[in-house]
């Protein structure tokens, strides 16, 4: 506004006239009242306040008499206020009417519908082995764990599995490279009871749930990757009557109300050793044809047995006062059974179409 003085607008004083400045308030008035956007009230601010009849009329004052400018001072400031309020009052008014059309135009109607985005799911096997560590958590045993690539001294021998046990052979175990470094990929996950004996002293309640590795080609009952959980108690005067009886707890948490029974089987580790199968939850025996049991009424879950005394020593923990028993189930195997899992690659594979069926629990 103090610009040089434009040519076109001589200091002719006629800027200063009461009714042509009346009517340069009027415009000014006029054409922001009128201008419906921002863009068209910055043209007419450029046009009425910036420049135009009011602005030249204040330069205007500069020619004046000395006696004239304090009455012609006040006469156009008085204009460029009334100019400059309805600016800023036009302004305040686009800037509200814009607001509420934002209001209107983004606001969110929750009742549409949307494109949807599944929730992931978590895998069955997870699912499945956290609900079953939870059942030993719950009576108190504690988690442990171990690590999957294992010294084959942990995973074999110190099981008492010896050097020409057949899953040492090649096409059970994944050795770790060099060949003869003495480290696997462990087969089972009883490694971890020979690690809770070393580190823990007796009473020793754990529960090991874990993945573990056999040279298997994955087909619809096969899978070179899959997990067990694994269960070892260590305390005085343990039988066979409080395996079979955490055996039944197991059981009950995963297939519901069923017996079970125990048939004798051999493991290096355990003596005595024992198979368990339980009590078909299909057909409780009463089906001849029963496809879940083939119609025996009975389902083979895994083994278990008492800790071989030869394990005790090697640990460091005298048989002649403690006792222990041990079990080691497959994960898949039990998901297959009581989900009905035909293929076990479903299980691999990942697909969150399969997962989602268990549950979408995060
Ligand atoms: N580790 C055995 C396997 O993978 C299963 C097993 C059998 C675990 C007997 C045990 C047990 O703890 O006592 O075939």
């Amino acid at each position: 506004m103090s610009g040089p003085r434009p040519p076109s607008l001589p200091v002719d004083g006629s800027a200063l006239e009461p009714r042509a400045l009346d009517a340069a308030v009027h415009a000014a008035l006029t054409a922001f009242a009128e201008a419906g956007d921002f863009e068209g009230l910055k043209a007419a601010r450029l046009a009425h306040l910036d420049k135009g009849p009011v602005a030249q009329a204040r330069r205007e004052i500069g020619a004046l008499a000395a006696e004239a400018k304090a009455e012609a001072g006040k006469r156009v400031g008085e204009a460029m206020d009334a100019v400059r309020a309805a600016y800023l009052g036009r302004v305040e008014a686009l800037e509200a009417e814009r607001d509420a059309r934002i209001l209107i135009e983004e606001g969110v109607d929750v009742t549409v519908p949307t494109g949807r985005r599944p929730l992931g799911a978590r895998h069955p096997v997870e699912l499945t082995m956290q609900r079953l560590t939870d059942v030993f958590v719950a009576m108190g045993w504690e988690v442990a764990e171990g690590p999957e690539v294992e010294s084959e001294w942990m995973n074999f021998d110190a099981l008492n599995i010896g050097k020409d046990h057949p899953a040492r052979q090649m096409q059970d175990t994944f050795f770790v490279d060099p060949p003869d470094g003495g480290l696997v990929l462990r087969t089972h996950t009883s490694p971890v009871q020979i690690r809770s004996m070393l580190t823990r002293t007796p009473p020793i309640y754990v529960v090991a749930p874990g993945k573990v590795f056999r040279t298997d080609d994955l087909d619809a009952t096969h899978t070179p990757v899959f997990h067990q959980i694994e269960a070892l108690a260590i305390d005085t005067g343990l039988t066979m009557a409080h395996l079979r009886g955490a055996i039944d707890h197991f059981v009950r948490a995963m297939f519901g109300d069923v017996k079970t029974r125990v048939r004798a089987s051999y493991f290096p580790f355990t003596e005595p050793s024992m198979e368990t199968d339980f009590q078909c939850f299909v057909c409780r025996g009463a089906d001849d044809s029963c496809r879940m049991c083939g119609g025996s009424g009975w389902i083979e879950l895994g083994g278990s047995g008492m800790v071989n005394r030869k394990l005790l020593i090697a640990t460091g923990i005298d048989p002649d006062i403690y006792s222990g028993f041990a079990f080691g189930f497959g994960i898949e195997r039990a998901l297959q059974l009581r989900n009905g899992v035909g293929d076990m690659r479903d299980i691999v594979e990942g697909d969150v179409r399969f997962s989602g069926q268990f549950g979408m629990a995060v």
